[in-house]
């Protein structure tokens, strides 16, 4: 049996308003199902951020609903969809957002610090170690490779235990090779470990190592692909972005 981790219905999200309102997202409804990978994709600007934003509850819609297993994510509190964030959905972004004077360590016990929990023992350096790092405990994110940070901050999102992980384009500040090994990884989590994965991404090489390729254009669902390949979503990428005639 399938389950949606996470299924967004009828989701609008406008910005601004008058002549200067722009809409990201136009009724849009989806769902993720558990333990799936889904990469998202889609010219610049057609919405995939605010998507991701407004699954993982760090935005909110205009009007519809987000539904992470059974919560709606748009009828919570500032306060409640803060504890959620916390507890729930992990993020990692292109840019690592790591603390530069704690150490790997200490970064990915953070969440769990801040929801008042003394990590148990072991379980950061475990968190560690499944995304390949447990001989870099000790190191502080200068003195790591960019693919390594973003390792540590996947580790970070990873230690809460999150019913959803989202990556707006994780790889997009890394070159190819190091790329590949955090998407083999991310797929590794899907594959032996349940987790489910939403990612946006402009890569098609990263898009198909996903179950299924969501498109966007113009803030509306264009269409899906399951089993992609880096050429069926690259040919239906330059299809995406061809001038209507
Ligand atoms: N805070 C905001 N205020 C006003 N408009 C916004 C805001 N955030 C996004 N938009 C607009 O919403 C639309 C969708 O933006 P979004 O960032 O989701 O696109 P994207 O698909 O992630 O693009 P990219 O590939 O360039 O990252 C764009 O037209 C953008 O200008
Ligand atoms: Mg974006």
């Amino acid at each position: 049996m399938t389950r949606d981790a996470i299924r967004l219905h009828r989701v609008v999200r406008r910005f601004g308003s008058g002549d200067a309102a722009v809409t990201a997202l136009h009724d849009l409804s989806l769902s993720f199902t558990e333990g799936t990978f889904t990469a998202v994709m889609g010219p610049s600007g057609s919405g995939k951020s605010t998507l991701l934003q407004c699954a993982a509850g760090l935005d909110r819609p205009t009007s519809g609903a987000v539904l992470l297993g059974d919560t709606d994510l748009t009828a919570l509190d500032e306060t409640r969809l803060t504890l959620l964030r916390r507890d729930r959905i992990g993020f990692v972004f292109q840019s690592f957002n790591l603390l530069p004077t704690l150490t790997a360590e200490q970064n990915v016990a953070l969440p769990l610090r801040l929801s008042g929990r003394r990590p148990r023992r072991g379980e950061v350096r475990a968190a560690l170690a499944r995304v390949g790092l447990a001989d870099r405990v000790r190191h502080r994110p200068p003195e790591m490779s960019g693919g390594q940070q973003q390792r540590v901050a996947i580790a970070r999102a990873l230690i809460t235990r999150p019913e959803v992980l989202f990556g707006d384009e994780p790889t997009g500040a890394l070159d190819s090779a190091t790329g590949r090994d955090v998407l083999r990884m991310l797929r590794a989590l899907v594959d032996d470990g349940g987790q489910t994965i939403v990612m946006v991404t402009h890569d098609p090489v990263a898009a198909a190592y996903a179950d299924r390729v969501v498109f966007l254009a113009d803030g509306r669902l264009h269409g899906t692909l399951d089993a992609p390949s880096a050429e069926t979503v690259a040919a239906r990428m330059t299809r995406m972005e061809a001038p209507a005639c």
